[in-house]
């Protein structure tokens, strides 16, 4: 008896000594313990010549013995089982990361940042205005009242439910909308989008940009308005662009005139894009009519100032080489992505 319970001790301290994770020496573990022919079924074999008066005793011990050595057992399955896992789960921090994909900034985008940033550099500030706006803003304060012939070349949307408003034809309803607000002077750019009800096709759209400009103070000249044009033209043309100004008529400007730039194709010398002449209009300006003024409570007595306005796409398209204005508003990702760095 003494010797089983010293046997049973040896083999419980070997038992709990052992640790293993994998399931190779786990199973080592069961044959050589659990197994038919391990080691408790052959302790247990003892059990005979134990004396008859300690086999009640003896049953115990032999039976918590085969318990203990069970629930190592398991706890060894487990732990190998749960390293397998961990092993499974565990990340190759050596692999590359994911590439995220990047958007890329639209190419109207791009090119209205760039007109605007050159007027930012002289001091304008920036203001938008809205995209559904009512007659008065769009047309009546613009000196274009109700029956004037000018409405017609805009080609007006008009909203059903309330015939007062309308798409907005022209980003010239921002300057009304700012010099109404009484604090001069204002020096803006003022792009946006804007709305014609124009057949779609790959020369024209039912909508496209503007960038307007605003420029209202004491003593504001049409030499101011020029000299202004100039630098932006050079900023944007390069220095060896040359410009010239032919007289024009809009309702809200006198006088009016439209702003031509030696071609930056051809540079001059004729070609498709300035149909042979060697010029292409790049914006319509004029000094503000005295009535646009009083429409918005600004004294023209004391007060004058200059306007301009161009268009976004043209620029664009001839900067990008696009052939389809539709492409501009089609969402094709295999177009934008065209377009990743900034200009
Ligand atoms: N608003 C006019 C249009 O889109 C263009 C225009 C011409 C705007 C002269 C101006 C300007 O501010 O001075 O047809």
């Amino acid at each position: 008896m003494e010797n089983l319970l010293k046997k049973i001790e040896d083999y419980k301290k070997e038992i709990e000594g052992s640790t293993t994770s994998d399931a190779k020496a786990v199973e080592e573990f069961r044959i050589k313990w659990l197994g038919t022919k391990g080691i408790v079924k052959e302790i247990m074999g003892e059990m005979k010549n134990v004396a008859p008066d300690k086999k009640k005793e003896a049953g115990q011990m032999l039976n918590e013995f085969k318990i203990f050595t069970e629930s190592k057992f398991e706890l060894l399955r487990e732990s190998a089982t749960n390293g397998q896992q961990s092993m499974a789960n565990q990340i190759d921090l050596t692999l590359p990361g994911d590439t995220l994909p990047l958007g890329s900034r639209h190419p109207v985008i791009l090119m209205k940042n760039r007109i605007v940033s050159i007027f930012q550099r002289l001091g304008f500030a920036v203001a938008e205005g809205p995209e559904i706006e009512d007659d008065w803003h769009n047309f009546g304060a613009l000196n274009l009242p109700a029956h004037h012939p000018a409405r017609d070349m805009q080609d007006t949307f008009y909203v059903q439910q309330n015939p007062d408003w309308v798409l907005r034809t022209h980003t010239s309803n921002v300057q009304i909308r700012e010099m109404e607000k009484g604090k001069l002077p204002i020096r803006m750019v003022m792009p946006g989008r804007v709305y014609r009800n124009e057949t779609v096709s790959a020369r024209s759209h039912c909508f496209f940009h503007q960038v307007e400009g605003l420029y209202i103070d004491e003593n504001v000249s049409f030499a101011d308005l020029k000299q202004t044009l100039y630098f932006f033209v050079k900023e944007m043309y390069g220095k060896e662009v040359k410009v010239r100004f032919r007289p024009s008529y809009f309702p809200f400007t006198e006088p009016s005139a439209e702003m031509d730039v030696t071609c930056f194709i051809c540079g001059g010398s004729g070609c498709n894009i300035c149909k042979k002449t060697g010029w292409v209009e790049i914006l319509g300006c004029g000094m503000v009519h005295p009535n646009v003024l009083s429409n918005c409570n600004i004294d023209p007595n004391k007060y004058t100032g200059f306007a301009f306005v161009m268009g976004i796409e043209r620029p664009a398209i001839l900067k990008y080489g696009v052939n389809d204005l539709r492409l501009f508003s089609e969402n094709d990702v295999r177009f934008l992505k065209q377009f990743t760095s900034a200009i």
